[in-house]
């Protein structure tokens, strides 16, 4: 993410629900010759465990032609992320946007300390991303402030931040509103890289300006869902007699790996690996 940030280009992150999806974000971002970030929510967590992704992604890993990293996203306590320190995560998020800024400060720090033992980077949120992410309700407003981003950047010791500048998870329901200008805002005090969540229904160039402007991580889940989701009812629909999850989990992986190359080549980190 630091060369990405010095060179002006952005590191897609994926959210990986299975092994297919995980296979297929690493056959794409080495088909693109691109650095990837594959990343679990908690309650993808809970579907399976820390160390049956972590071990998913670390078989990925140890044969991909680019590097594969694995990341806890909206950690939501102090427990989660340092059990994903231990579990072998490379990078965690803790999410602690919906308490207030002393609280979030706090609850940032108390997981940077534990994480600095181990060398890892620690993502952090300031500001509410809208929708709904996992079992967590963003709502609306709560936009970042740049005088506050700095503030609570220096006083955590994060290495990245996600910023709330009008993206929301899930898919639109309007279109989105970026506010581009307080993100340059944010980016000119604000010295570590910035992360966009939410992406997933936004338009290229919206992206791609976000990027221009300082994002160096871009997240992408509920895209991804679809793409598996829509392959594998394909299948089922055109074969309603199949019954080996490989057939339709292949053509799942299939539609994944084409909506993941979209979006490296919007972030601008393809060849970049
Ligand atoms: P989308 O579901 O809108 O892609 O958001 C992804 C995200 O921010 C994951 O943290
Ligand atoms: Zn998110
Ligand atoms: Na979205």
């Amino acid at each position: 993410m630091l060369d990405a940030q010095k060179n002006g280009y952005a590191v897609g992150a994926f959210n990986v629900e299975n092994m297919e999806m995980g296979q297929a974000i690493v056959a794409a971002a080495e088909e693109l010759h691109a650095p990837v970030i594959l990343q679990t929510t908690p309650s993808t967590v809970r579907y399976a465990s820390l160390d049956m992704y972590r071990a998913i992604v670390a078989t990925l890993a140890a044969k991909a032609a680019v590097p594969v990293v694995i990341h806890l996203d909206h950690g939501d306590s102090y427990d989660l992320a340092v059990g994903a320190l231990e579990a072998g995560y490379t990078s965690v998020m803790i999410d602690g946007s919906h308490e207030g800024f002393e609280e979030n400060i706090a609850l940032t720090k108390s997981v940077v300390e534990q994480a600095k033992l181990k060398n890892i980077p620690v993502e952090a949120e300031l500001g509410k991303v809208g929708g709904k992410e996992d079992d967590l309700d963003g709502g609306s407003g709560g936009y970042t402030d740049p005088m506050e981003a700095k503030e609570f950047a220096e006083r955590t010791g994060i290495a990245s931040l996600a910023v709330a500048i009008g993206t929301a998870h899930g898919i639109y329901s309007g279109t989105p509103v970026l506010d581009v200008d307080r993100l340059k805002a944010i980016e000119k005090v604000v010295d570590i890289p910035l992360v966009l969540h939410g992406a997933s229904g936004l338009l290229d160039k919206d992206i791609i300006e976000c990027v221009k402007a300082g994002i160096c991580k871009v997240n992408f889940a509920t895209e991804l869902r679809i793409a598996y989701s829509n392959g594998v009812k394909q299948v089922i629909r055109d074969t309603p007699d199949v019954f080996d999850p490989k057939k339709y989990g292949k053509v799942g992986r299939e539609y994944v790996v084409e909506a993941v190359k979209a979006r490296i080549l919007v972030c601008g980190c393809d060849g970049k690996a």
